[in-house]
């Protein structure tokens, strides 16, 4: 099958590296992003001779001083990390994350060559105008002055996360046709409910790059499994 790209976010759950380093063995995985929570992120890079690469799930939109609880781009450089999500709804949710706020995180990861992975995605479940609509006026704002060559997207339906709903192969495959045409971005990636029962069906839509992955991040030997099956 083709290169298709596994990012596995933890969000803040803890997997003890030695499941993941049961699974993987002595074997070269390839296409592998795991991004565990900060304090985890030292000892994941363990999986790096194996070919794993290892991401973040935040950072902040400043680049050092007085700011308490922030972790920099630089720092996460500094400890490892090759990736960063940025925007993720949760963040847009939870922590009030503005286009601008995500705009600047990307602009820092990018000067410390961390490969942003950029979340966008509808709120609302309806058609793929509507979808396509919402996802372009985000990435109007988002990617502001942005070096396009240095980004990931991840085309992420917000009602799809954790829910166990997944938009048809005609919205997915729409979608991800529109980002890449508007933005000549190469690399799009679809997350939402992505696991065990739509991981091949998924992974076969045309233009589909690869896959961020919360809940199933959890379970190393599905993650693995779907990584060899699809690799
Ligand atoms: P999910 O999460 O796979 O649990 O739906 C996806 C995400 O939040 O990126």
């Amino acid at each position: 099958m083709k290169k298709f790209l596994l990012v596995c976010n933890f969000k803040m759950n803890s997997v003890a590296l030695s499941e993941y380093q049961n699974e993987v063995g002595q074997k070269q995985i390839n296409n592998l992003v795991l991004c565990p929570n900060f304090c985890d992120i030292k000892e994941y890079c363990a999986l790096k001779p194996n070919g794993i690469m290892i991401g973040a799930q935040n950072v902040s939109e400043f680049t050092n001083g007085a700011y308490t609880g922030e972790v920099s781009a630089k720092m996460l450089k500094d400890v490892g990390a090759d990736f960063c999500i940025v925007g993720h709804s949760e963040r847009k949710k939870y922590f009030y994350e503005s286009h601008e706020q995500t705009n600047t995180k990307i602009k820092n990861l990018i000067a410390e060559g961390v490969t942003p992975i950029v979340c966008v995605g509808e709120d609302i479940k309806k058609d793929e105008d509507f979808a396509v609509r919402f996802v372009l006026m985000e990435l109007n704002q988002i990617l502001k002055d942005i070096d396009l060559s240095r980004i990931i997207v991840a085309y992420e339906p917000i009602w799809a996360i954790g829910t166990g709903l997944v938009p048809s192969n005609k919205h997915i495959e729409l979608v991800i046709s529109a980002i890449k045409k508007y933005t000549g971005i190469d690399m799009v990636l679809y997350g939402g409910s992505f696991g065990e029962n739509n991981y091949i069906q998924i992974a076969s839509i045309n233009g589909v790059d690869g896959a961020l992955i919360g809940g199933a991040s959890l379970k190393p030997d599905l993650i693995c499994k779907m990584q060899s099956e699809i690799d």
